[in-house]
């Protein structure tokens, strides 16, 4: 049995608004193992991103992490530690890359500056040092010419080297964990490819593991080993990758493998048809989140939160589908997988 080294629990993370409580993470839990890649996998709004922010304390007021939630990083509860406390295991021992790097990357700053920014903080390397060790990063996240590039700002650099080099500089201190928060969303077709691909690469050279957050399950089709499906802040539906693509249990994982294109058909028309839309979360139901756009719902669905039914080892779901007293419905012969 490999180690786990980030155990989440019962998280909860609300948002205080003018409008209400925002219940934006209610009572999530996965564990995350030593060189594993974990996808986090839902439509937008679901809660992926402030789950992903609440592990490095990425949380900012008026958003809280609830008493009750524990979030342990080998061993080590990280729940009530507050940002600065965190500054030593954000970006050395867990790193965060998100969608857009232009946003992320200091604009004023040369690349190969920012990535030894990183080595300069973390392991008070000497500046030279550190920017001849953020050159052997970029060549490392296969940038062409990283001597040239290292020297150039970020507006020099295309979408898809952005993002390399946003990998180089949040995998340059080894990090045991990589949260990749919709790396690949904003770029074109092939270069997600070639991103995810880089990635894979990274995490078996240097053990790092990943959870991968994305709204299309395609993208982790490839490198995922463990899926999580998030609806309403909740985790519906988790498992091997091959269980939940050949043996999904959840409604809602249903719909998403249906929107995910097939290889026949030209368009992506099909991506997110998922009828109706994601339930509010400043007064989430008291029943099944994804109850109102269930064909397959039961009078219980609106009254009562199912708890996760485990399938087998490391497979559960939570649908009152699973009670031994709900009716049977006959899912492959909908899904045409
Ligand atoms: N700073 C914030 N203030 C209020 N609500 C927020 C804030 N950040 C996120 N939320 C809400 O939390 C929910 C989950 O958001 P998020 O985790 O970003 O979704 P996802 O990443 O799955 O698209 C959404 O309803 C969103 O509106
Ligand atoms: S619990 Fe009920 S409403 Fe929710 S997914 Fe299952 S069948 Fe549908
Ligand atoms: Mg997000």
């Amino acid at each position: 049995m490999m180690e786990k080294i980030l155990e989440v629990k019962d998280l909860n993370v609300s948002f205080n608004t003018y409008a209400g409580e925002v219940q934006a993470v209610r009572g999530v839990s996965f564990d995350l193992k030593q060189k594993e890649c974990l996808a986090i996998v839902g439509e937008s709004g679901s809660g992926k991103s402030v789950t992903a922010k609440a592990i490095i304390k990425l949380i900012h007021d008026p958003g809280v992490i609830k008493k009750g939630s524990s979030i342990k990083y080998l061993g080590e509860e990280l729940a009530n530690k507050n940002f600065d406390q965190m500054r030593k295991i954000r970006g050395s021992e867990i790193s965060m890359i998100f969608q857009d790097a232009l946003t992320s990357l200091n604009p004023t700053k040369k690349v190969g500056h920012q990535v030894a920014q990183s080595l300069i903080i973390h392991q008070k390397m000497g500046k030279r040092e550190a920017f001849d060790k953020a050159v052997e990063m970029l060549r490392f996240v296969k940038i062409p010419n990283p001597e040239r590039r290292a020297n150039q700002y970020p507006h020099e650099f295309s979408g898809g080297m952005r993002q390399r080099a946003m990998i180089a500089m949040a995998l340059v201190n080894k990090p045991n964990i990589l949260i990749a928060d919709e790396p690949t969303t904003a770029l074109d077709v092939t270069i997600q490819a070639q991103i995810i691909d880089l990635l894979k690469d990274m995490q078996e050279e240097l053990n790092t593991a990943i959870v991968m957050i994305t709204h299309d399950l395609g993208v982790v089709a490839g490198s995922a080993d463990r899926i999580a499906v998030m609806y309403g802040g909740m985790i519906v539906e988790q498992g091997p990758k091959k269980e939940i693509f050949y043996r999904p249990k959840h409604p809602y994982t249903w719909a998403l493998l249906n929107s995910v294109p097939r290889l026949n058909t030209k368009s992506k028309e099909t991506l997110y048809s998922i009828k109706g839309t994601p339930p509010d979360l400043i007064q989430p139901p008291l029943g099944c989140p994804f109850a109102p756009r269930c064909e397959f719902r039961l009078n219980i669905c609106n009254e009562k939160m199912p708890t996760a039914y485990p399938i087998i080892e490391g497979h559960d779901a939570k649908c009152w589908l699973l009670d031994e007293r709900a009716p049977k419905v006959k899912v492959f012969e909908r899904l045409e997988v």
